[in-house]
């Protein structure tokens, strides 16, 4: 696996790309579809975030734009942005969203520096990107989604979780070992929340892929 390193505020930045490699990137939407199971977790982790007509939200690490645009699709009045580090996957992404007509902000940035005002989103969402990030970064994403959301705004969360079952147990025995997904397979997420200041957190389910489980997060500013 690579990091790459993009210039941020002329400091450089790393980061994990999407499937670990860049030149895996063209394969990444074919292998959520199924490998990842993506078309069960992302419509439930949109279901839970329960996004009003008039509501501004925020994904989080949004790649090649799956979930943003199911967002958008799913609330068309909201106002959709998509921030992520790799501008591959950012075009990728706004082809996608013009082809299917749907306006949607993407931007360019990371998830511990987010371009945006204090208290801006209602809903942050974000799918596989946390075990992206090294543990301290995701403390510092954390907090930072905790600044651009609202009061009573919530962060929306799927990503590798701690294994439910023996299945799960085997696959994570490789998957713990890939990019920054420790943390996660020990289930330390939930924690990370409360240590970054959101209130009433939860792990609202779990799920099985072929990469191990899938859990859903949910988390509340207060
Ligand atoms: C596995 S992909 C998931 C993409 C998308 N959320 C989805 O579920 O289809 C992880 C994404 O996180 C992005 N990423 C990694 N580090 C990041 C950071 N520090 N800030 C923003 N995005 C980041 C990668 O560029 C990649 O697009």
């Amino acid at each position: 696996m690579i990091e790459s390193k993009i210039k941020i505020d002329s400091a450089p930045v790393r980061y994990i790309p999407a499937l670990g490699f860049r030149s895996l990137t063209p394969f990444f939407d074919s292998m959520q579809k199924w490998g990842a199971k993506e078309s069960t977790f992302k419509p439930k982790l949109i279901a839970q975030a329960r996004i009003q007509s008039n509501f501004k939200v925020l994904d989080l690490g949004c790649g090649t734009g799956a979930l943003t645009l199911l967002v958008k699709k799913s609330q068309p009045s909201a106002e959709v942005t998509g921030i992520d580090i790799d501008l591959n996957v950012l075009n990728i992404a706004k082809q996608k969203a013009a082809q299917s007509d749907l306006q949607i902000n993407f931007d360019h940035g990371t998830a511990f520096s987010l371009p945006y005002p204090d208290r801006f989103f209602d809903r942050v969402v974000s799918s596989l990107v946390f075990h992206h990030l090294t543990r301290e970064n995701k403390v510092l994403a954390l907090k930072e989604t905790l600044r651009v959301l609202k009061p009573n705004g919530q962060l929306h969360i799927a990503d590798t979780g701690k294994p439910q079952n023996a299945l799960m147990r085997l696959s994570s025995v490789f998957m713990r070992r890939l990019e920054e997904n420790e943390d996660n397979v020990k289930g330390l997420l939930p924690k990370m929340l409360e240590i970054a200041g959101f209130e009433q957190v939860k792990e609202t389910a779990k799920i099985m892929t072929i990469f191990g489980t899938v859990s859903l997060y949910k988390g509340q500013k207060l």
